[in-house]
This record gives C-alpha cells, structure tokens and sequence, in this order.
C-alpha cells in the first residue's frame, strides 16, 4: 500500500470517531440515531474532509476549527448518497461494502437520515467553536448552502436524472458535474481560506474546479471498469440506464487524458505554494490512481 493509501485510512478512521461524537446524543428516536450512526460508520475515503484540512493548513488554520468544518461537508457528502441510493433516485443496496441505509432500515428512515445529516452541519458551522467571528461563520453557512443547494449537489441530482433520459450535449454534462460532484469539492478547497478570513479564494476556487471534474470522470470510469468489491458499490449503472457521462460522450480514453489533463492544472495551481503543497498534491495525484 502506498503512504498516501495509509495516511487515508489512517486519517478516516479518526475523523470518524469525530464525526460520532458529532452525532446528536439522547435522541427521542434510538432508530434515527441508529441508523445515522449506522451510515457513518460503513465508512467512506473522507476524502473532502482531507482536502480541507490539508489546504486549511498551509492557511494555519486552527486544527479543530478546520475539523469542524470537514465534518460539515463531510455530513452533506454522506446525506447526499443516502438520498443517492434511495430507490426513487439510483436503487442500490450496496454502499461503502455494506447496506445502503434505506436496505439496512427503511426508505422513510433513510430521508430522515439525510435531512438530519444535513440540518447538523449547518449546526456545526453556526457554532462558535467553528470560528469566533459570525462573519466568517456566515459565510461558510453562505457557501455550504450554495454547494449543496438547487445551483449545487441537489441541482445537480436533478440534472443526473434527467441524463438517463436524454442525450446531453458536452457543455449539458459539464454543468451536471459541476454541481453534481464539483461544488462540494469546491467548499472543501475554499473553506480553510475562508477561515483564516482571506479573501482570495480565487486560486482554490480553480483548483476546485479542475479536481472535482477530474474526481466524477474517475468515479464514472471505475463504474465502467473498477472492482466491484473494492469499490464496495454496484458497478455498471451508468451505461445499464444510457446515462450520459464524460465517458458516453468522449469514450473511455479520452476520458481518461481529460481527467489526467485536469489533474495536472489542479497541480500547476499548488506550485507558488511549495513544500507545503505536498501533502495536498499526493491527494491529487490519488483522486484519479484510486480504485475505490
Ligand atoms: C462517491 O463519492 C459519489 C460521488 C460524488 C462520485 P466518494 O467516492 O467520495 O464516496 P465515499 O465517501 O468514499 O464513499
Ligand atoms: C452521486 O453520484 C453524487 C451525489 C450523491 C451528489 P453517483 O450516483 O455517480 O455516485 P455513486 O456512483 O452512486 O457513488
Ligand atoms: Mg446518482
Ligand atoms: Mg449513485
Ligand atoms: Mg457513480
């Protein structure tokens, strides 16, 4: 196994205690509680909290506040593949090698799952544990909402759909990705600035941009040729219900160039920031060498 591979299973199975400790206690109904602690702890690469954490660093961001807003986007990242393997959405019963949370419960506890999901890491960001200033809490609030609102993740679920049912054009599946997958990973790339209340975010901003593109097309080719057991997820759903992807449209090497091309920009911005970028440019490099 490669450094990088370890430190990322290390770094998972911490950030998780966290993410329990997180979890509301003494909740009126053990089954909710149950089954949230249930779809953290099947586990996941927690790899947006990585990136925002590492990039929080090289911004001397206090370690804990850092955390506190891994976990947030950690927490909608989860909500969303709740919703994602819902049979009214994708219908799989596998996730993260285990059973999705509606299979493991019920479909109504599995959107309650995901709205708690969801309402707790707004919570954690208006906390002031995250950050001291209101404005800089607001502002993560301001951007996670984005993210994960109608213009982001859930608008891009939307369009997802629609791309079973009809050919996209390439610009129609660049914005579908874009708010699918990208806007999430770009809140993980600005949110260690946004703390350390720089106002620049120009450069993670574009840095965001190239990775989650580069992330989706990897995620698509492995649903083409990954294994099916080390991705702990049913493969070939893409092409079993004629969804366009990157993949459908370029074929699967020209996909993989696009993605190799979009990691080496995402590289060329981490330059000015040296030796410090290291860390940052192994998990890069991992987001389109992973088989998981
Ligand atoms: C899978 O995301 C869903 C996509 C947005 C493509 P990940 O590959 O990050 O899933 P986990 O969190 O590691 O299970
Ligand atoms: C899921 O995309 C993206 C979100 C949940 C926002 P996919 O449907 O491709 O993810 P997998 O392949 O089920 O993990
Ligand atoms: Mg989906
Ligand atoms: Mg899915
Ligand atoms: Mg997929």
């Amino acid at each position: 196994m490669k450094e990088i591979e370890r430190f990322i299973l290390h770094f998972a199975h911490e950030f998780d205690k966290l993410l329990i400790k997180l979890l509301p206690k003494n909740q009126y109904s053990s089954k909710l509680y149950n089954a949230m602690k249930y779809s953290i702890n099947v586990g996941g690469k927690r790899l947006r909290p990585l990136f925002l954490i590492e990039i929080a660093k090289i911004f001397k961001v206090k370690k804990n506040m850092a955390l506190r807003a891994a976990a947030a986007i950690e927490l909608i990242h989860c909500y969303s593949l709740v919703h994602d393997d819902l049979p009214a959405m994708d219908d799989d019963d596998m996730r993260r090698g285990h059973m999705t949370c509606h299979k493991k419960f019920d479909d109504a506890t599995a959107i309650l799952v995901g709205d708690a999901f969801q309402s707790l890491a707004f919570e954690i960001l208006s906390d002031k544990r995250t950050h001291p200033n209101p404005e800089v809490r607001c502002l993560l609030i301001n951007e996670l909402s984005q993210a994960s609102g109608a213009l982001g993740m859930v608008g891009g679920q939307m369009l997802d759909l629609v791309a079973e049912k009809k050919k996209l054009s390439l610009q129609e599946i660049l914005v579908l990705q874009k708010l699918k997958t990208g806007e999430l990973f770009r809140f993980s790339c600005i949110a260690g600035p946004i703390l350390s209340e720089e106002k620049n975010l120009k450069n993670f901003d574009e840095f965001a941009h190239n990775l989650g593109l580069a992330f989706q097309i990897k995620d698509d080719l492995l649903d083409i040729e990954g294994d099916e057991k080390k991705m702990g997820k049913k493969l070939n759903k893409d092409a079993s219900r004629g969804k366009s992807t990157l993949i459908s449209f370029f074929g699967k090497e020209n996909a993989k160039k696009k993605s190799n091309d979009l990691i080496n920009n995402s590289k060329k911005i981490l330059r000015p920031y040296g030796k410090q970028a290291k860390r940052i440019i192994d998990l890069t490099n991992f987001v389109i060498t992973r088989n998981n």
